[in-house]
């Protein structure tokens, strides 16, 4: 299994793009299974999830448009993939592929709208809770699906009747349920008659997916909101599409300038997706600011000496290259008039301040920001109270935090982290996908070297992430933990 190791302290300095949101493609993906016709997706990021998605896929017939011939999981280039259903007989998504990905279970609804059938293995608990589908089989079951659930599996059928639009309530004990608004949301689009969800998803991945099935000839409204009204069609077409970027990327991003005291341009950054956690941020000392709104800041606040000359050298080129505006709008670059492809530059004070924040669905400040935001704290000049609302257990990063010199006490879904001068380099084990993250920005801010372990889990989430922030300045490598034992031998 890989490791990073990180020799913490240096200053990210530089540009870095953001990808496509994993959270986004996911669902997207899936849609493919709504319709006869071909589906393109662009800037979809190179990401374990995906490739696990694209396998399910391939096995429930689809396959591969921008690579005929290859496996539906082969690797794909520019971000580009065309998928194309051409045999809908198999409906079944099995056990061990949606074990390693719960996110399978969005191809339940799209599947089931469209095939009359679909058995899908029930996804099981993850280190960050359990994550039950109770509140998607209630959607399902109220547009007429009969479901039952036979050896951890679902299995779904239509009546001969079709599915049939109705309202339904889709909030739970934690808020409302992003893939299961997904599941709804598709399966509503092929029924008859019309939907209404109450308390839907607001978040901007659920934005895009309602965007890309109404250009495939939905009629969905109110995406964003709580209130989904979805006026059901007869059948589906195929779409082209570009995925939104990655807010959570952004904001990990973002954490790393804050953390290091550096000083980043984030290009083709969602910032109107991110507007709770640049307040949370700016709260702490961080400084989010559209590149054209920094010109007055000239390339000059830049210091052109130290160990760093160099990357201070190409950031003062980047910065004024950003400022001219002559950043180049190729495709998922930065464009100035949308606010979901922004070029922002963040820097920080040099104490971060301490915050009192709470995790909601969005629009509130997103739970998969969490881990990241308590390593911050960490360093904050004060005391910081985290509360997690939608995973109350996601706290598996503390006790690997407490391992650097963290001071964090939990009691139950809060905790209260009192910050440190600085975090000292250890052995830590990551444990799920934002967990790893925020053990990877502790490890680059801390005195000393970080190993983090089961690296495997940031993989799912983040695209050649040590590669990016090496590019940053940071001293990472990966490195295959048995030749890591040896080195220490
Ligand atoms: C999506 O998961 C994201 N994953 C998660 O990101 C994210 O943390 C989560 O939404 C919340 O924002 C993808 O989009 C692939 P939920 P999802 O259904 O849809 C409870 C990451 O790190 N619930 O919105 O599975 C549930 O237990 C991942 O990128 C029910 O009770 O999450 C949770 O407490 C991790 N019954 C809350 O609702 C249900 O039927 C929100 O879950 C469904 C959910």
């Amino acid at each position: 299994m890989d490791t990073f190791v990180i020799e913490g302290g240096h200053r990210l300095y530089g540009r870095v793009r953001i990808n496509g949101s994993k959270n986004a493609a996911l669902p997207m993906l899936a849609v493919c299974l709504l319709t006869d016709q071909p589906v393109i997706l662009r800037d979809v990021p190179n990401l374990a999830d995906i490739k696990n998605m694209l396998r399910l896929l391939g096995e429930l017939g689809v396959v591969r448009t921008d690579a005929p011939g290859e496996p539906c999981d082969a690797p794909f280039t520019s971000g580009t993939i065309g998928l194309h259903v051409t045999d809908p007989s198999a409906s079944h998504a099995r056990y061990d592929i949606v074990r390693t990905m719960r996110a399978s279970i969005c191809t339940l609804g799209p599947m089931l709208a469209k095939r009359g059938f679909a058995r899908i293995s029930l996804p099981g608990g993850c280190s960050i809770g359990d994550r039950p589908v109770d509140l998607h089989l209630r959607g399902l079951r109220a547009l007429g699906a009969q479901i039952t659930l036979t050896e951890g599996d679902i299995i779904a059928k239509v009546p001969s009747g079709g599915l049939v639009g109705t309202t339904i309530f889709l909030g739970g004990a934690f808020g409302s349920t992003v893939l299961g608004t997904a599941n709804v949301m598709c399966a509503a689009a092929l029924a008859k008659g019309t939907t209404v969800i109450e308390q839907a998803a607001c978040e901007p991945e659920i934005v895009d997916l309602a965007n890309v099935l109404n250009a495939m000839g939905a009629k969905i409204h109110g995406a964003g909101g709580p209130r989904l009204i979805i006026e059901g069609v007869e059948q589906l077409g195929g779409a082209e599409h570009t995925v939104i970027p990655d807010r959570i990327e952004a904001g990990t991003f973002m954490m790393a300038a804050a953390m290091t005291n550096g000083d980043l341009i984030l290009d083709n950054c969602p910032m109107d997706a991110l507007l709770a956690s640049t307040y949370v941020l700016n709260m702490a000392g961080v400084h989010v600011q559209p590149v054209a709104a920094v010109g007055a800041l000239s390339a000059g606040s830049i210091p052109n000496n130290g160990p760093m000359a160099s990357a201070l050298a190409r950031h003062r080129q980047s910065l004024l290259t950003a400022i001219s505006g002559s950043a180049g709008v190729g495709e998922g670059m930065s464009r100035d008039g949308d606010p979901m492809r922004k070029s922002v530059r963040v820097t920080c004070e040099r104490v971060l301040k301490p915050v009192e924040v709470t995790t909601q669905p969005h629009p509130g400040y997103p739970t998969d920001l969490q881990a990241q935001l308590v390593a911050m704290l960490c360093l904050a000049d004060g005391n910081s109270v985290v509360t997690e609302r939608i995973f109350p257990d996601r706290f598996l990063h503390v006790a690997e935090l407490l391992r650097m010199g963290a001071k964090i006490a939990r009691v139950g879904s809060t905790v209260v982290i009192t910050g440190v001068k600085s975090l000292k380099g250890a052995p830590v084990m990551a444990s799920d996908l934002r967990a790893s993250a925020g053990l990877v920005l502790a490890g680059l801010a801390a005195e000393g070297t970080t190993i983090v372990n089961r690296i495997y889990h940031l993989d799912r989430g983040y695209e050649r992430f040590e590669d990016r922030l090496r590019m940053l300045g940071a001293n990472i490598q990966r490195v295959d933990e048995k030749e890591l034992a040896t080195q220490e031998a």
